[in-house]
């Protein structure tokens, strides 16, 4: 816990500056706030009284400190005095408070700024491996919400410090006026605390319970909507409609009962406060009769006493407020002490460009060490070469190509490119070495244009265009609204499967990296669309060391090697006709694709 504190004490040590400044002008403010009960105090108790009396010798007394004669004024100059002293004062405090409320504030969202954007940008470093193991949503999560425990714990402790800083202030001045009744005062401390501590475990249950309930509204109404057809399909709508109330009905529930809570226990602590203000009045009214105690300063002390209440509810619940943002801190922390075990070696130098040239030396890795997905791998790829990997679901095609581009390292063996182990070079220049065409090509919500351009930003207009065009995306490009400047919706939901495919090729186009690896290029197509396609994926392919996976017999049959995936490691390589002879795993792929008959080469 301490630990905790400490560190986000770090976050915020460079904002020390505005932070003290600030704190500086509380105090300065604090006199103003506690000289305004003081003009109506002394209006009602002392120039009022007065009234009748020419000679009225009247003297501002506050405490044993401060005496000053008001005789010079008349008594209508006097009252006057008193309702201009209660705007001012207000105003001097309240706009001292606003100037250091606000730089306190800005300090607090500019801590959160900052871990926000680290966590981001560690996100973004982290290696698949990481995110693999978490739902996209969880890390989203830390980012946009638990990150603003940072802010909470900031203004919990400022707002710590100004309860305290309040309540010390109420106490001295009420002991300069009247030492017993401070003590009076003071005895239902205690009482308060007591009774907050109470309410506040069974309002923080209850709040849990709520956000509980409003959490599984929100997930009933998205699941809802986001299945209408289906519900509308099956005429279930009354079913579901059912259910949303239901859940609705629980979070109402949930929330007056919360509100009864809070109602009572405020009752109650009023009660306290009014109780002790009562024992103060009356010990008060004694003092005042036996002369010890002006009335100005009985009326001072029970305004005091009306602001008590503030702070001691603050200083009794900060503890838990701390308690809930540690938490969401926590959350934060553990992403940034996260390792990256795919980090580049100190060092390591980049690449500007590559053969080709791939070796895979007794290669074995499993996404947890539980389960190896492939082992005692060995396999030779010349620059320039394509090889095509084949193999049941879940053999492990997409984790072998995955290693590549380091998305993962190795648990033994190497990888060799170009005779350099990959994990000597650094990742990011490797990886611009390689292009990548997966079985859906995933596109962000922004035009046509920046699509294609993603994996190089610098690409002029007519690069561009002529990557598309050789993706033979140009013609679907131009005929959209906006051509080039055409938004491409949520995910690519504008456009078919297949025209995301070719916005992928010609991002591959327009990288022009030396390594190609495609996934499944073209399963997600229907037959026409995939014969289309599959043109200019092997244009594509054309000059590159290529690593392909696929299915399609007529687009590996003839290349330069294929490999077999199976359990735990290869099972088969040759070229395509060597390995329909063997009477394998691709001999069978290779008739169940029924090309033996449609005169295909196989020798
Ligand atoms: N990110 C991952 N985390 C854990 N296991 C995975 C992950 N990706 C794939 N796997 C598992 O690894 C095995 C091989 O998957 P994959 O390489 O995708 O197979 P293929 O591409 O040959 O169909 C499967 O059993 C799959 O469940
Ligand atoms: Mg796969």
């Amino acid at each position: 816990m301490f630990a905790i504190y400490l560190r986000v004490f770090t976050y915020y040590l460079r904002y020390w500056r505005p932070t003290v400044l600030a704190t500086l002008l509380t105090v300065v403010q604090t006199p103003f706030s506690l000289l305004k009960p003081i003009p109506v105090a002394f209006l009602l108790a002392e120039a009022l009284p007065a009234m009748g009396k020419p000679e009225h010798g009247l003297v501002l007394k506050l405490g044993d400190f401060f005496e000053f004669s008001l005789q010079p004024w008349s008594l209508p100059q006097i009252v006057l005095g008193c309702s201009v002293a209660i705007v001012v004062l207000h105003l001097l405090s309240a706009w001292i408070n606003v100037v250091s409320q606000m730089m306190y504030y800005r300090v607090g969202l500019q801590g959160l700024l900052s871990l926000r954007v680290d966590l981001y940008s560690y996100l973004h470093a982290l290696p698949l491996k990481y995110h693999d193991a978490r739902r996209s949503g969880d890390s989203t999560f830390r980012v946009a919400y638990d990150s603003q425990s940072l802010e909470a714990f900031y203004s919990k402790f400022i707002f710590l410090f100004q309860s305290f800083k309040d309540l010390a202030g109420y106490v001295l001045a009420m002991w300069a006026l009247d030492l017993k009744l401070t003590l009076l005062a003071m005895a239902v401390i205690p009482f308060m605390v007591i009774t907050f501590r109470i309410f506040a475990k069974s309002i923080r249950d209850q709040a849990t319970h709520i956000s509980e309930r409003e959490s599984s509204v929100l997930s009933l109404a998205q699941e809802g909507l986001s299945s209408v057809r289906m519900v509308q399909a099956f005429g279930r709508e009354q079913h579901e409609i059912q259910q949303f109330s239901n859940s609705a009905r629980q979070s109402l529930e949930a929330k007056v009962r919360m509100q009864f809570t809070s109602m009572y226990s405020s009752m109650l602590t009023a009660t306290l406060l009014m109780t002790s203000m009562a024992l103060v009045c009356w010990m008060g009214g004694l003092h005042v009769l036996g002369g010890t105690l002006s009335i100005m300063s009985l009326m001072t002390i029970t305004q005091y006493m009306n602001s008590l209440y503030q702070p001691i509810d603050s200083i009794t619940s900060v503890g838990w407020d701390l308690e809930r943002a540690a938490g969401a801190a926590r959350r934060c922390f553990e992403v940034l002490d996260q390792a990256d075990d795919v980090a580049d070696k100190p060092g390591a130098p980049s690449i500007t460009s590559t053969r080709g040239e791939i070796v895979c030396e007794n290669l074995a890795f499993g996404y947890t060490p539980e389960r190896r997905i492939i082992s005692g791998v060995n396999l030779r790829i010349e620059p320039g070469q394509t090889v095509a990997f084949v193999g049941a679901t879940g053999a492990g095609k997409s984790t072998l190509l995955s290693l590549v581009p380091r998305f993962y390292d190795p648990d033994e063996g190497r990888i060799l490119l170009d005779g350099t182990d990959l994990r000597d070079i650094a990742k990011k220049s490797l990886r611009g070495q390689i292009s990548i065409v997966l079985q859906d090509t995933l596109l962000f919500s922004t035009t046509v244009r920046e699509n294609i351009a993603y994996g190089r930003a610098d690409a002029t207009d007519a690069e561009i265009i002529e990557a598309a065009k050789r993706a033979q995306a140009h013609d679907f490009i131009m005929a959209m609204p906006e051509g080039y400047a055409s938004q491409v919706g949520e995910r690519g939901s504008h456009l078919s499967v297949g025209q995301r495919q070719r916005i992928g090729i010609a991002r591959a186009f327009l990288k022009n990296a030396p390594i190609l690896l495609l996934d499944e290029p073209t399963s997600a197509l229907d037959p026409t669309t995939e014969s289309a396609i599959m043109q200019t994926i092997e244009e594509l392919m054309e000059g590159r060391t290529t690593l392909i996976i696929t299915h399609r017999i007529a687009t590996i049959h003839n290349v330069d090697k294929i490999v077999v995936l199976g359990p735990g490691g290869v099972v088969e390589e040759g070229r395509g006709p060597e390995l329909v002879k063997r009477g394998g795993f691709y001999a069978g792929l290779y008739y169940s694709a029924n090309l033996g008959e449609h005169g295909l080469a196989t020798s």
